[in-house]
């Protein structure tokens, strides 16, 4: 077949080939087989070479011709096919906006977890610094070092749970302090959350409980330090109105010690039943740190004074949310949980 005729009949089976072509791939495929290295197309130029030398020009732009040709109708058709598949594909992801959402279950923090949170946050702000101590611990920092007699009551294996001879699972994050003072020389301003361990089970005691404490020391501290302190928490956990009083206690590594009521943020103090009728609820203990105590960890109690407390985060979470049975904080019912969100 002479040359001319060729390229006449390659244009026709171009037609042909394109007529069937339904995808952008499939027409890559097509283009390849004329326009590629080996296609129909590019075969044709290979035989210019035996082309008479008269006729090459002519033969030349004819096959010119046919190559430009070709690569017009493959790219129309490429810009129909790719139009095409772009409004199939906006098609195929249309979000119909008018079908109800899908919900996310979202889940909450235990009313331990916010209350703590929310008092490292309040004594954060007042320049405290967190310190978790162990919680199995020895009697030495548990009681001895905390000015605990060795017969005190609280030391009774009624009370403490040991786990042998001389080692206990800690009953107050007290225990923690003497291990910041150990370690750190003033000034002192730790807050120490944790779980706390008593042989203890009632409506308003567990064997495991949180408790966070509180340590302060530096030269000059006093009494008032702390009122001014508490007076401050107070406010912020409880509310704007709340007062707070101190009544006289007892504790060992403490001198003095005593008991801190709030005003009965229910009532107002008039006397409800939240606060049996006396306008107080007890929410903590505390003190100023007793000098046998400061001596023994090598704090000089002339020159240093300080204060802690301690207080738990079940009571504060029980008083706070209104909650009257401690063992709800620990069944992990949902129910229950869900129901305390920030
Ligand atoms: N550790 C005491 C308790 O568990 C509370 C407390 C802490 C009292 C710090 C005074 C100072 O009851």
């Amino acid at each position: 077949m002479d040359i001319e005729s060729n390229i006449r009949l390659t244009d026709e089976d171009v037609d042909k080939a394109l007529k069937d072509v339904t995808s952008s791939k499939q027409l890559q495929e097509v283009k390849m087989s004329f326009l590629g290295k080996t296609g129909r197309v590019s075969e044709l130029m290979k035989h210019m070479r035996e082309v008479a030398a008269e006729k090459k020009r002519e033969i030349g732009q004819l096959l010119n011709d046919l190559r430009a040709r070709t690569e017009e109708k493959f790219n129309a058709l490429n810009d129909k096919l790719k139009k095409k598949e772009l409004e199939e594909r906006y098609a195929a992801e249309t979000v119909d906006i008018t079908m109800p959402g899908r919900k996310s279950e979202s889940g909450s923090f235990h009313p331990n977890t916010l209350i703590r949170d929310e008092l490292v946050s309040i004594f954060s702000g007042m320049g405290f610094e967190v310190f978790e101590g162990p919680e199995i611990e020895n009697e030495y920092y548990n009681f001895t070092a905390l000015n605990t007699p060795a017969d005190h009551p609280a030391r009774d294996m009624q009370d403490t749970f040991y786990l042998a001879p001389g080692l206990l699972l800690r009953t107050q994050t007290s225990a923690g302090q003497i291990r910041v003072m150990e370690s750190k020389k003033p000034p002192i301003k730790i807050l120490s959350p944790g779980k706390v361990y008593r042989s203890d089970d009632d409506a308003t005691h567990s064997p495991m409980f949180s408790q966070m404490e509180g340590l302060v020391v530096d030269k000059g501290i006093t009494l008032c330090d702390l009122k001014g302190m508490l007076d401050e928490f107070a406010k912020r956990v409880f509310g704007e109105s709340v007062k707070t009083r101190l009544r006289p206690s007892y504790f060992p590594f403490t001198e003095p010690s005593v008991e801190v009521d709030v005003s009965c943020f229910e009532c107002g103090g008039k006397g409800c039943r939240l606060c049996k009728g006396t306008g107080w609820i007890e929410v903590l203990g505390a003190g100023m740190v007793n000098r046998r105590v400061l001596e023994g960890c090598g704090i000089d109690p002339d020159v240093y004074s300080g204060f802690a407390f301690g207080m738990g985060i079940e009571r504060i979470a029980m008083l706070k949310y209104g909650i009257n049975n401690m063992k709800l904080l620990f069944e992990g019912d949902v129910r229950f949980l869900k129901q305390f969100k920030d």
